[in-house]
């Protein structure tokens, strides 16, 4: 079998698929944490893999960048590949200084003003969604016997990067109580629901629009670490 962006066979995927949002990641996730690997997808160089971690079975797969990158593909995996959890595994930047760079951050609910949901069910959507609670606890609960520390809380999933007002982040900040923005969660989370199935979202702090501060691609490693072991921890 094999669906328009994903050319693996039925049983080449595990029942919980962690997804960064860049390919060339679940590729070193693959390489580095994971033994006894298959790669299941190059489809449009969208790389997937199926290892063990700890003898337990997981695959991670990128999702690429948006709400519709990670709509297509979590849902085949869901729907097609009856994928039980997908976690996502991404990168975020802070809406506030209470947040610092490298920070972890277990999402607690995702608001956005994209159109994905309503229009992908074809009635009118919440503008928050949620993870799964099953899931998020079972992060937490790793978490804390890795002695990794997490921030929860609600973040903005957001259709556009480059926003012509700088500040537009203040009144959301203010109004909605979002700490931090990225661009996939909202679509991940309605994808589970309309499946049945279950969906969690981890972020690291890449940069923040209060101070301007970035980090580069090698300070990124040691949060991201930390961020994968969390998340590897909920192999089966
Ligand atoms: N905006 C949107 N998505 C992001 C950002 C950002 O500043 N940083 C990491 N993902």
């Amino acid at each position: 079998m094999s669906t328009p962006h994903i050319s693996a066979s039925e049983t080449q995927i595990a029942p919980v698929v962690l997804m960064p949002g860049d390919p060339l990641r679940a590729k070193m996730i693959a390489e580095t944490y994971l033994e006894n690997v298959i790669q299941f997808n190059d489809v449009r160089n969208m790389f997937g893999y199926t290892g063990t971690y700890k003898g337990k079975a997981i695959s991670v797969m990128g999702s690429g960048m948006g709400m519709p990158s990670i709509g297509i593909y979590s849902y085949e995996l869901f729907k097609m590949y009856d994928v039980d959890t997908i976690i996502r595994i991404g990168s975020c930047g802070a809406y506030t200084d209470t947040l610092d760079l490298y920070d972890v951050i277990l999402v607690t609910g995702s608001y956005s003003e994209s159109t994905y949901a309503s229009v992908q069910s074809g009635t009118k959507q919440p503008d928050i969604l949620y993870p799964s609670q099953e899931v998020n606890d079972a992060l937490e609960t790793a978490a804390k016997d890795l002695k990794i520390p997490l921030k929860k809380g609600i973040i903005h999933s957001s259709d556009v990067f480059y926003r012509q007002d700088g500040d537009h982040f203040k009144k959301l900040y203010a109004e909605k109580n979002v700490m931090a923005v990225e661009m996939e969660s909202f679509a991940l989370f309605h994808n589970a629901q309309v499946t049945g199935k279950k969906a969690a979202c981890l972020l690291t702090v890449s940069d923040s629009l209060v101070t301007h501060e970035a980090t580069t691609a090698e300070e990124r490693q040691n949060a991201f670490t930390q961020m994968m072991e969390v998340a590897l921890s909920q192999a089966i």
